[in-house]
């Protein structure tokens, strides 16, 4: 059967479709480029601000219209974190799906494929289990196509619970795999031509699996590990907790050459009392000081963060001290979102809930802020050298794009060079987003 999986939501979807793809394709199923066409539509789903919900529903909806015009064996399937939470109201929504899997029950799908293609029922086939550790001894062990950058998920579920947040309630409880089951399948993956790998987790650095040794291993030791891979060009981790910076990976970053120099530290807010309601487990005197840490180590280290606008209680005031402690970083990237309240999140039982209009006025004053520092982060580079390592081809005839060490997209016209290589680019010009370079014989 021809199969389209599409992906909402974080990287952590986006390694699961992967692997659902590897499963689906060693069963012998091909991949479809679009729904149209498809025998099986998978949807892997996000939970995480209401918006990604509603998305769904409507892609459903024209999913459902896309089946009635295709062929009678015509099958949807909703994994991932909505599935996991919202499994009755799809059912009560959309009657036609068949089957709806959690984010920890992706090891199933081939099999729930075939079961209901040879057995058409009138329920949908539901499992929710949780049970990650399960996922991973179940998960197929071929590997279909790999790209040049690839992630590797070392790390699964949340036990921090901040209080506006929905993935403690979707991928359940923190679990970590072992490090001779990570450092077996980053082999595979640079057997399979791929020189940078990004380790996935919600909580990366708080990663505790078993060691080589049978002792628990920390972040860092993992990182010292795999820099042992030959092979293995580039290094990175996401997404990281800020109380769970300590010395030791402080220390990786200074003494790993292939650890790149950029860390995704989202602080969610500059204000004590916000950061206390939403349960971050740090004040903004220490996101600092952790931040100093790292870049005590690795002075050229970047940051980029997630922020969060107009939660409950949020004044003008607390508003204002996110913004001076952006100044204070200075970052290179950021992500920022208005405040979504998500069902049975202590957040969303908060009074004060900000207005939407206010949120929205905060929002843009806060991406105004974030662009000019990623325009300026990026300015900085102009006229540097940077090692690139390209991954794709860009629009244009000899044009190759690539990420520098800092996470910066950029393109460049090539002669001689591949995608995989890593070379080193003069950058002539910066757009807020990217940056153009020449590659100098
Ligand atoms: N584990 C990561 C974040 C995962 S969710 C961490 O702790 O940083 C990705 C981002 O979505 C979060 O950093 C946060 O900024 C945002 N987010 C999560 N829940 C949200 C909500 N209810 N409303 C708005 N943004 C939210
Ligand atoms: Fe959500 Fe907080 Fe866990 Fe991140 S640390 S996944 S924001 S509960
Ligand atoms: Fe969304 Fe689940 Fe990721 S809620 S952000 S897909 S962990």
């Amino acid at each position: 059967m021809r199969f389209f999986i599409k992906s909402y939501g974080c990287q952590m979807n986006l390694y699961d479709s992967q692997r659902m793809c590897d499963a689906l394709t060693s069963a012998g199923h091909r991949i479809s480029p679009s729904a149209r066409g498809a025998d099986v539509v998978i949807l892997n789903t996000c939970s995480i601000r209401e918006k990604a919900d509603e998305k769904i529903f409507s892609d459903l909806g024209r999913l459902k219209s896309i089946g009635e015009e295709s062929s009678e064996n015509f099958m949807i399937i909703i994994v991932g974190c909505m599935a996991q939470l919202r499994s009755r109201d799809i059912i009560r929504r959309a009657p036609y799906v068949d089957a709806i899997l959690g984010p920890q029950d992706i090891h199933l799908i081939a099999e729930i494929v075939d079961d209901a293609a040879k057995n058409r029922r009138l329920d949908a086939i539901v499992s929710t289990s949780q049970d990650a550790e399960n996922k991973f001894a179940q998960l197929s062990d071929k590997f279909v196509d790999r790209n040049v950058s690839e992630f590797l998920t070392i790390q699964e579920g949340c036990d921090k619970f901040c209080t506006y947040c929905i993935v403690p309630h979707t991928r359940g409880r923190e679990f970590s795999r072992s490090v001779s089951e990570i450092v077996d399948e980053a082999n595979k993956l640079i057997s399979a031509g791929v020189k940078e790998i990004t380790l996935l987790g919600q909580n990366v650095n708080s990663y505790a699996g078993k060691g080589l040794d049978g002792k628990k291993c920390d972040l860092a030791g993992l990182l010292f590990e795999l820099a042992k891979i030959d092979g293995l060009k580039r290094l990175r981790y996401t997404t990281s907790h800020p109380k769970n910076v300590n010395e030791s990976i402080a220390e990786a970053h200074g003494d790993i050459e292939i650890l790149m120099p950029f860390l995704h530290l989202p602080v969610q807010s500059g204000s004590d009392d916000i950061l206390r309601r939403m349960n971050r487990k740090y004040t903004c005197d220490e996101y600092l000081r952790r931040i100093d840490m790292l870049r005590r180590r690795r002075p050229d280290i970047a940051f980029s963060s997630d922020f969060i606008v107009g939660f409950p209680g949020e004044t003008d005031d607390d508003f204002r001290r996110t913004l001076d402690l952006i100044k204070k970083v200075e970052y290179a990237q950021a992500y920022s979102f208005k405040y979504s309240p998500r069902p049975n999140t202590v957040a969303a039982r908060m009074d004060d809930q900000v207005p939407e209009n206010i949120k929205s006025e905060r929002l843009q004053i806060l991406q105004n802020l974030l662009n000019e520092q990623q325009l300026k982060f990026n300015q900085n580079s102009v006229g540097r050298r940077l090692n690139v390592l390209f991954t794709k081809s860009g629009k244009h005839k000899k044009q190759l794009v690539g990420r520098s060490e800092y996470s910066q997209a950029v393109s460049a016209y090539v002669d001689g060079v591949s995608v995989g290589d890593i070379v080193k680019v003069k950058i002539t010009e910066a757009v807020s987003h990217s940056l153009l370079g020449t590659v100098e014989p």
